[in-house]
């Protein structure tokens, strides 16, 4: 799921190579493994598991080498042995990939059938045996480059070494990111700028089709066409900051208590906290003459938006169509008139949420996107870009950049609901305020619910299932509370409509079925009162999270009852997100799991 390449003449790069990927660990990966050529020699060290293992391998079996790539792989074809993990070999060329190779299987029977001996399970392994069969054929490292990517179909960030060509590294871009970072009398390839962090902040990125050839001083990029193409240089915002756990003992949890301050900066950017108002200059879309929005996202993204469309519908009375996008992309939708798409994505990389992205601009709609990585494909490939600055998100579970986007949506549902005069004066001065006020709380409350969901958290750690459950914005709030706990702590968990409990999951009540209620004193909260009581009828233990006037207004027993400041409809998701996200986060603690890399997950998922 990481790329790395580092061709220089002074420095040995094997070290360098695994610093780069620890840095970009947090994109999850289960094998890792690095290539270099020395004294005309193409050597690896492969291991399973965390680049721990990779570090010890390299202390007993050192590689040397001024050149060199190196991988984090997050398996799609092959287990993550050591076998799989990349760089794959083939007679002096050395590649590693990101992504998918569609057509790996009639291009793996042809090469077979040509003779070929494979030696891994994975599609990565063709391209080096396209590569290296085109070089017995007797093609330049460059010419078997362009041929084999016109045979290519699906997704990939490749990086590639030839033993005969121990002075350049060759790199193509496909769907997946490849950035080619400029260093003195070293260049660099890297999946991200952060990656490349440690040895520059100039970067150049590919687009989609790209392929490039590095050298110590130079690069070389060409289109899909083969033409030779200029790309931009930029100074990358990523190496602004610095990737480490401070005093926190993972990186989930430092970014859950940074959400005061980056909410904070995120909001300024659409709100005139001096004039108590929404920016209307802020939106480069125009709401007023629109039918409809559609939205798409994938994961916590997806539930942000969930939350924005009930914000966009109540306050600008503009119609949402939301979808996940790996649906959405292919459900054929129509797009009529006046309509335009919004796309929700903190790495702005998802393959499905940019499949989708192009759907509607192949429809004409013009293209928002709320995202986190400015530099990412989808904010390049959008016409109005709307950042959430929540900064770097280490931690594969997503939790500043969540509520960042909720900032971004409700700033832009106001936007839209002043431009098409559904909001008064008065509210949208009213909600303003409420924001302004929302980072302060969050700091109150993340310091004052912390001892209690520690405790609560000791306990849930003791079951197999948990239920979520909420009405209106904690509909989706729901939704996210239960991807949160079975992501970082494994335990099988679901978040319902509360209405919908009756619909079914009310057969699964018992004593060892916990429920969580998301219900702030709002004007659906004597509803899911009633929900509450059907549980605790059925012997369901209760979670109450709710704020101070709704504890005082139930009289029900529960096994915990988180108690909130009362806060305005727009902020309450955004303040109610953080006891959900630290429950998740102490009961994997408690469980005593990987928690910023669950097992199985990735943080940036550009394969579909
Ligand atoms: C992965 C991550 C999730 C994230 C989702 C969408 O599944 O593990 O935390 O919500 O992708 O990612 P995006 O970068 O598009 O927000």
């Amino acid at each position: 799921c990481g790329i790395v390449g580092i061709v220089g003449r002074q420095r040995q790069v094997a070290p360098l190579l695994v610093d780069a990927l620890k840095r970009l660990e947090y994109r999850g990966y289960d094998s890792a493994g690095v290539a270099t050529i020395h004294d005309g020699h193409l050597e690896r060290r492969r291991a399973e598991g965390k680049l721990a293992n990779l570090d010890r391998r390299l202390g007993e079996e050192p590689l040397a080498g001024l050149i060199g790539i190196g991988h984090t792989r997050w398996a799609t074809h092959g287990a993550p042995t050591e076998s799989n993990a990349h760089p794959h070999f083939c007679e002096g060329v050395a590649v590693v990939h990101n992504g998918i190779i569609e057509n790996f299987a009639p291009l793996r029977s042809e090469l077979l059938a040509n003779g070929a001996e494979f030696h891994s399970q994975t599609d990565t392994e063709v391209v080096a045996q396209l590569l290296s069969s085109y070089r017995r054929q007797g093609m330049t490292p460059r010419d078997a480059m362009q041929k084999a990517l016109s045979l290519l179909e699906g997704a990939y960030a490749l990086a590639v070494l030839f033993e005969d060509h121990p002075d350049m590294i060759l790199g193509a871009r496909s769907g997946p990111p490849l950035a080619v970072g400029h260093g003195s009398d070293e260049m660099f390839l890297g999946s991200d700028a952060i990656a490349l962090a440690p040895f520059t902040d100039e970067i150049t990125y590919l687009n989609d089709g790209d392929w490039v050839v590095i050298t110590h001083d130079d690069l070389e990029i060409y289109d899909v066409s083969g033409e030779r193409v200029e790309r931009p240089s930029q100074i990358s915002r990523g190496t602004a900051y610095v990737v480490d756990k401070g005093n926190h003992r993972h990186f989930m949890e430092k970014e859950i208590y940074e959400q005061p301050e980056v909410v904070s900066h995120t909001l300024s950017h659409y709100i005139d906290f001096a004039e108590g108002r929404v920016k209307l200059d802020a939106a480069q879309i125009d709401f007023a003459n629109l039918d409809r929005l559609a939205m798409s996202a994938c994961g916590t993204a997806f539930y942000a938006g969930l939350v924005g469309k009930y914000w966009f519908e109540r306050y600008a009375r503009l119609p949402v169509e939301i979808d996940v996008a790996s649906e959405f992309r292919y459900r054929e939708m129509p797009l009529p008139g006046k309509m335009a798409a919004l796309f929700i994505t903190q790495s702005g990389e998802t393959a499905d949420t940019l499949a989708s992205l192009r759907y509607c601009k192949d429809n004409a709609l013009t293209i928002g996107a709320i995202v986190n990585v400015r530099e990412s494909t989808i904010a390049r490939e959008s016409d109005a870009v709307f950042p959430t600055l929540a900064g770097p998100e280490i931690g594969v579970a997503s939790t500043k950049a969540f509520t960042c986007q909720l900032s971004v949506l409700a700033a832009l549902a106001m936007i839209a609901g002043r431009a098409r005069g559904t909001l008064t004066l008065e509210d949208e001065t009213g909600m303003v305020q409420a924001l302004v006020e929302a980072p302060r709380l969050f700091n109150d409350v993340l310091k004052s619910v912390q001892p209690q969901i520690e405790t609560l958290s000791r306990e849930l750690s003791r079951f197999k299932d948990v239920l979520y459950l909420g009405r209106g914005t904690s509909f989706p709030l729901a939704l996210e509370g239960a991807l949160k706990l079975k992501e970082i702590s494994y335990i099988h968990a679901e978040g319902y409509a509360a209405g919908e409990l009756k619909h079914g999951p009310i057969a699964l009540i018992d004593e060892n079925m916990p429920v969580i209620v998301i219900a702030p004193h709002d004007r659906h909260f004597e509803k899911t009162v009633s929900n509450m009581q059907e549980v605790a009828a059925r012997g369901g233990q209760i979670i109450l999270i709710t704020d101070e006037k709704g504890a005082a207004a139930t009289t029900l027993e529960t096994m915990s009852t988180i108690v909130l400041p009362v806060v305005d409809d727009i902020v309450a998701p955004l303040l109610y997100a953080l006891p959900v996200q630290l429950i998740a986060y102490h009961t994997a603690v408690f469980m005593g799991t990987d928690v910023d890399q669950p097992r199985n997950l990735a943080k940036s998922v550009t394969v579909e």
